[in-house]
């Protein structure tokens, strides 16, 4: 019976591997005979992605003649049927095209931006936000998304931080791989799954200034170390689909143009065997940066760097197939990327099913996916204060103040990159705070503000009476979603408008305010906090924000987010971050400060070390910060070794206890930091993090594995090494607070 068994079994797996292998092997034949039977015509018409935000006849023309390979932004189900019947029935081939559309933290059902999602230290609900979004947008015939945007972001002047997963690269490839395991699902032909896209490759989260659209420098080991990450595991790990080349030109050469980044690294190193495709006509644009004579010469230098599917801007419609004849192209290149693409298409099951089923049960909206949603909300916020505990308000008050201008503002909730989020379906905080606790409390409401950037302070008179008539006050300001995302970066991180100088005025009625900030980014609100009795960064959290923000302030839930990125003092500290390089006279505790400094002082009094007369170098929140309703207490770090070799792997744990009256979710944090190494090492990173929930009273030991090889790092031979000397390791609930232990590898 046994040796059946075993038999059996081996025949199975035979069977399932030859299975699968002959998929593969058909699939690759399957485009062979295909790519033998186009014309160089038909090639080049598969290497460009048009625009079908007015679909017209010219569109029906280049999609009949073969002109096509992708579309983006048609957004009606009916249409997509209509162009798809086009290329499948009436061009000569029946190449189907792929659908692509800007899914970025929802469809319809629209989840916080990124950055809000990253301040969650959870990818299971990042994983399950892609998974519902990928439901959404391909019933309505989208199959590819541009998403999920991986770029290290170290600069909130940038307004793209928003859609990032913050600056630290360990989180970002954690947020990453789950949001692209959501949108491509188990089997990437399931009608339910959409291609994802590592974007935007390489570099942009570090545009000089943060000001968009400009240049990066980051020389080759800093790619490696801190940008590439997140992408490498999107592909290696997760089978990432697709990539998108990014707009800044990194020491000179555009990312669409560089053999380097497409070919060597990419394909000969990576073995990436997905698209990529162009950001918005970034091939045509480096005619303007100056890396070529003109849109003929940016085809040549696009194609031959292994940039395949043109964005928009028609370079290669209009000038590969004369670069071939002129043998300045290899046709061999132009294969190489029509196999790419029309695996992914295969790989998507558009051979086999190019049409959306518009007949089945649609799921939009549905309760399901509005919970998660406001579970994504609710782990998204970071509670930033909370004097003497006022939160939650539990049954504390029984009159409350609403003000502010994003208490009701269903648009701008949703934050930036909502092509299809639908403000009708979004839940306020005004609509979920009357209807969640209206029965026992009574709310006041003042908009005040009629949006953000509101100047005029009229009505400042009545929020200040509301405020006097409640026993707390809940002022609900930042930022209107337009104000961060592509192309809009700011110089000035304050509150816009006169939003502080309302706060400034409701602090003179002498009640507790409750200050909830919804924005795409960090902001400079270090006054505001010291105005507000506790504050609540809630990002831009989608659909079910307001819900999501009642529970939490009320305790029907609890906050448990973390914050992503540094939030500094003033924006002229920026980039500061918490994973710096080691340097030779980093800053004290309590540095000489501009106004202590005595008169006549002589110029070398004043200590040496890196920081700003006038701002010191804290930061106003550091990385991973983020407090709870209750108090946590680390104890008992221990190591399993204190000495290791490279290819051992170090046990860390601690006792985590919970020393407060609520019950808490922890995130708790693990970062090591190489003391001595070939190129200055960081001063700390973050290796690893667990959320843990605890209820009051409740301890748990918390234990961590790290290999040492995820001490590797690459050096300035461009190897990837552990280098042997001391670590310290440290364990906290921020990147400041930790308790430290170290250990050799040898
Ligand atoms: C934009 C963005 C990119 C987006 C693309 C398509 O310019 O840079 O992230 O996916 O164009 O909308």
């Amino acid at each position: 019976m046994r040796k059946l068994g075993l038999k059996t079994l081996c025949l199975f797996v035979f069977c399932a591997m030859f299975g699968y292998l002959s998929a593969q092997h058909n699939t690759e034949n399957r485009i062979e005979e295909i790519l033998s039977r186009m014309t160089l015509r038909q090639k080049i018409g598969q290497m460009n992605q048009v625009n079908a935000r007015k679909p017209d006849e010219k569109l029906y023309k280049q999609i009949r003649n073969g002109e096509v390979g992708s579309i983006l932004n048609a957004e009606d189900p009916v249409l997509l049927n209509q162009l798809q019947k086009i290329a499948v029935e009436e061009s000569s081939l029946g190449i189907p095209v792929v659908f692509a559309r800007d899914v970025i933290h929802g469809f319809k059902t629209i989840f916080p931006i990124p950055l809000g999602q990253a301040a969650s230290f959870n990818p299971e609900i990042v994983e399950t936000g892609a998974r519902i979004a990928a439901v959404e947008a391909s019933e309505n015939g989208v199959r590819w998304t541009f998403a999920p945007m991986m770029d290290i972001s170290r600069d909130p002047r940038w307004g793209r931080i928003a859609e990032s997963f913050g600056e630290d690269t360990y989180l970002s490839e954690e947020m990453a791989i789950a949001m692209v395991r959501g949108f491509q699902g188990e089997d990437l032909s399931q009608p339910s799954s959409i291609a994802a896209c590592a974007k935007h490759f390489i570099g942009y989260g570090a545009v000089e200034g943060g000001r968009d659209y400009n240049i990066s420098n980051i020389p080759e080991r800093q790619l490696r170390n801190i940008y590439l990450p997140p992408f490498e595991r999107s592909i290696k790990e997760t089978g990432c689909a697709t990539i998108m080349t990014s707009f800044n030109a990194n020491d000179g050469v555009p990312p669409s143009a560089s053999k380097f980044l497409l070919t060597d690294l990419l394909r000969d190193e990576w073995k990436f065997d997905g698209v990529v495709v162009s950001d918005w006509a970034s091939v045509s644009i480096m005619v303007t940066q100056g890396f070529c004579d003109d849109r003929k010469n940016a085809a040549l230098k696009a194609a031959n760097a292994g940039m395949e599917m043109e964005m928009v801007s028609g370079c290669y419609t209009d000038y590969l197939e004369q670069l071939v004849k002129e043998g300045k192209v290899s046709e061999k290149t132009i294969d190489n990327a029509v196999r790419n693409i029309l695996r992914l298409k295969y790989r998507l099951g558009l051979f086999e099913k190019p049409y959306t089923d518009l007949t089945s049960e649609r799921k939009v909206y549905s309760e399901a996916h509005l919970r998660a949603a406001k579970q994504a909300a609710e782990e998204s916020f970071v509670l930033l204060k909370n004097q003497n505990n006022i939160l939650p308000l539990g049954n504390k008050v029984k009159n409350v103040a609403i003000i502010g201008p994003l208490a009701d503002a269903p648009h701008d909730q949703m934050g930036t990159w909502c092509f299809d989020g639908e403000k009708e379906h979004t839940q306020t905080p005004l609509n979920a705070l009357k209807k969640q606790f209206g029965e026992n409390v009574n709310f006041i409401y003042e908009q005040t503000l009629a949006f953000s950037r509101d100047r005029d302070k009229s009505r400042f008179a009545q929020a200040i009476e509301a405020a006097k008539q409640s026993d707390v006050v809940l002022l609900f300001v930042g930022e209107e979603s337009i104000l961060s995302g592509e192309a809009h970066s700011l110089a000035d991180l304050d509150l816009v408008g006169v939003q502080s100088e309302l706060l400034e005025e409701l602090s003179k009625a002498g009640k507790p305010i409750i200050t909830i900030v919804m924005a795409g980014r960090p902001l400079t609100i270090a006054k505001e906090m010291a105005q507000s009795s506790a504050v609540l960064y809630a990002w831009h959290p989608g659909t079910m924000g307001g819900p999501a923000i009642a529970d939490v302030l009320f305790g029907k839930s609890y906050p448990s987010g973390k914050l992503p990125v540094t939030f500094p003092r003033y924006v002229g500290q920026i980039p500061l971050y918490y994973n710096y390089e080691r340097i030779g006279r980093p800053a004290k505790k309590n540095e000489v400060l501009l106004n202590d400094i005595p008169l006549e002082a002589k110029q070398s009094s004043l200590g040496n070390t890196s920081y700003y007369l006038d701002a010191g170098f804290d930061a106003l929140f550091d990385f991973g910060y983020g407090l709870s309703y209750t108090t946590f207490e680390y104890s008992d770090l221990v190591l399993s070794k204190y000495t290791l070799t490279k290819d051992e792997t170090l046990q860390v744990s601690v006792i985590l206890k919970n020393t407060g009256s609520h019950e808490g979710c922890e995130v708790v944090q693990l970062y090591t930091a190489d003391v001595a190494a070939s190129a200055s090492p960081l001063v700390k990173e973050l290796k690893g993090f667990k959320r843990i929930i605890l209820k009051p009273g409740e301890q748990k030991k918390v234990i961590f594995e790290l290999p040492i090889e995820k001490l590797a790092f690459w050096n300035t031979q461009m190897e990837k090494v552990v280098e042997p000397g001391k670590f310290e390791i440290m364990i906290g609930g921020n990147s400041v607070d930790l308790l430290k232990s170290s250990f050799v590898v040898n």
